[in-house]
């Protein structure tokens, strides 16, 4: 009895260790490595405060330990660097070392149930660079300006020539239209907008579903809900019904031939379009109710960019007239617009807030730009929150809280690119793309169809808030880290036209 209960006891003793060492009990910080919290609870760590407000708990971290500290959170252990002239250490280091598709990787099957193949990332890099870049932004550029100005001529009741004002929410009016705009790049010639309204509802459904699915922490009601919602999206976005188009765009198209050529199934392709329909849709709206926003509460900086794109389109020979031909605005007229510029950038520094993770391939050490070196393990994680790193730093960026749409230009006028820490000029000093091998593929076509956006208001409408004394409101702090973030609360405004 004794010589078995021996064993039993050694077995138990092993279960306990082994458990103990899953909830991290051992973990202690070795030298060379950086401070080490693990949080009060074993396992968890500090993943609730993390996903309650990411700014805020980093914010903290860094007040209690400075630049460079590595948290618990689910099991993992993440080490946030906090010092931006030292990104680059993360951002250029060898895929050998740090990679990002194995964390993306496992967060895009979670979320949409989709399994990447081999050279996958090589390919959207390339067939970005191809369409939604250079020549092809031209392309893209001409293809988004009718349905831009369908869906707000339309919303408005051009059509009997009233200038009375229109009311509506202005993040649901931004994201409607610049969603739906876009959409027909992907898909329609024909604009068929009852139908595309409600894809946008369904889209928004999904939308806010998506921080508790990424943290996997959905009721499962709601997980209910968003198989539903991903099996509509599918359907509509199959290759089959995508297929039957004509106008699908060239970004779209060529992915999916890589996908055909590679042997992908049908269904997983279907999975696919709808990632990258979230990926393309999903931040520009909300950074274009950002960006109006400011610039109904900023009456200098609305009447700066009001005079820009009125100089721009007489100097262009075009003029809006009641009845008139549609504005041509070209990729090249884009390309003169830098007060527009400065303000698209200042929003993003202001809204645009990703997490951009790495995994820890082999042990080594980073070495931080003031010489200081840190050893990182194998099995860990190491992240960049440019947000509270940078974006919002006062020594960078002076009163940082405050919109100012010139903080972009230079005197001359041109766009600013200088901006100091400690006396150093910084390289990293707004990340709202990312950066690296992760970094956003479609920022040119995003930054240009914000910019359209606005341009076609300030050209077509005159808006203003309803109430002129209201807040902006705060910002939804379960959205940290996904990229643009959303308020907490619609805006009521009104528009109408101008001429
Ligand atoms: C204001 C608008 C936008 C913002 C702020 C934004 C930001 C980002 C960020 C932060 C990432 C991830 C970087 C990382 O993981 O390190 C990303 C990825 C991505 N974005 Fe954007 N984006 C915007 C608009 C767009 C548009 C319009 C498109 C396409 C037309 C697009 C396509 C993508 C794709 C395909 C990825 C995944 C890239 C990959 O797997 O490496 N984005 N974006």
């Amino acid at each position: 009895m004794e010589l078995l209960l021996l064993p039993v006891l050694l077995a138990v003793f092993a279960c306990a260790l082994g458990g103990l060492y899953l909830l991290g009990a051992f973990r202690r910080r070795r030298p060379g490595e950086p401070p080490l919290d693990k949080g009060l609870v074993p396992w968890l760590g500090h993943v609730l405060e993390f996903r309650r407000d990411t700014a805020k708990f980093l914010q903290r971290m860094k007040e209690k330990h400075g630049d460079i500290f590595t948290v618990q959170m689910g099991g993992f252990y993440f080490t946030f660097l906090m010092d931006p002239m030292s990104f680059g250490a993360i951002v250029k280091e060898a895929r050998g070392k740090l990679d990002f598709s194995k964390f993306a990787m496992q967060l895009v099957k979670r979320v949409f149930g989709y399994v990447s193949i081999k050279d996958e990332h090589k390919f959207l890099q390339s067939s970005s660079n191809k369409h939604l870049m250079g020549d092809g932004l031209v392309v893209m550029t001409q293809a988004m300006m009718p349905n831009l100005q369908n869906l707000m001529l339309h919303s408005i009741g051009q059509a009997d020539g009233q200038k009375t004002w229109k009311e509506d929410g202005l993040f649901n009016y931004c994201y409607s239209i610049v969603f739906r705009a876009g959409y027909f790049v992907e898909k329609a010639k024909e604009i068929d907008r009852v139908a595309s309204e409600k894809l946008f509802y369904e889209f928004r459904k999904y939308d806010k579903l998506f921080p508790n699915l990424a943290y996997g922490v959905l009721p499962p009601r709601e997980k209910m809900e968003a198989e539903r919602l991903k099996r509509l999206f599918w359907n509509k976005l199959s290759v089959e019904n995508i297929n039957k188009r004509e106008n699908i765009s060239g970004w779209i198209w060529d992915q999916q031939q890589f996908e055909e050529e590679k042997g992908m199934e049908k269904y997983m392709q279907d999975r696919h379009m709808f990632l990258l329909l979230w990926a393309s849709q999903g931040n520009t709206g909300p950074a274009a109710f950002w960006l109006l926003l400011y610039l109904m509460k900023h009456p200098e900086a609305m009447s700066a960019i009001q005079k820009e794109v009125d100089q721009l389109l007489m100097a262009n020979g075009q003029a809006v007239k009641p009845g008139g031909p549609l504005i041509n605005l070209t990729r090249d007229m884009l390309l003169h617009t830098p007060v527009l510029d400065s303000a698209v950038e200042e929003t993003l520094r202001l809204t645009a807030a990703p997490v951009l993770t790495r995994a820890v391939v082999e042990n080594m050490t980073l070495k931080m730009a003031d010489g200081r070196e840190y050893k990182l393990r194998q099995g860990d994680r190491v992240s960049l929150f440019p947000y509270t790193a940078v974006q919002l730093d006062p020594e960078v960026h002076p009163d940082p809280l405050t919109f100012k749409y010139d903080r972009f230009l230079t005197p001359e006028g041109t766009r600013k690119t200088d901006f100091y820490k400690d006396g150093k000029k910084l390289k990293y000093y707004s990340m709202p793309w990312g950066a690296g091998v992760s970094i956003c593929p479609g920022r040119f076509f995003a930054v240009n169809e914000l910019k359209q956006f606005v341009f076609l208001m300030l050209a077509y409408f005159e808006f203003e808030l309803k109430d002129p004394k209201e807040e902006v409101p705060s910002i939804n702090t379960k959205r940290w880290g996904f990229g643009t973030m959303q308020p907490t609360r619609d805006v009521q405004f009104r528009y109408k036209l101008r001429f």
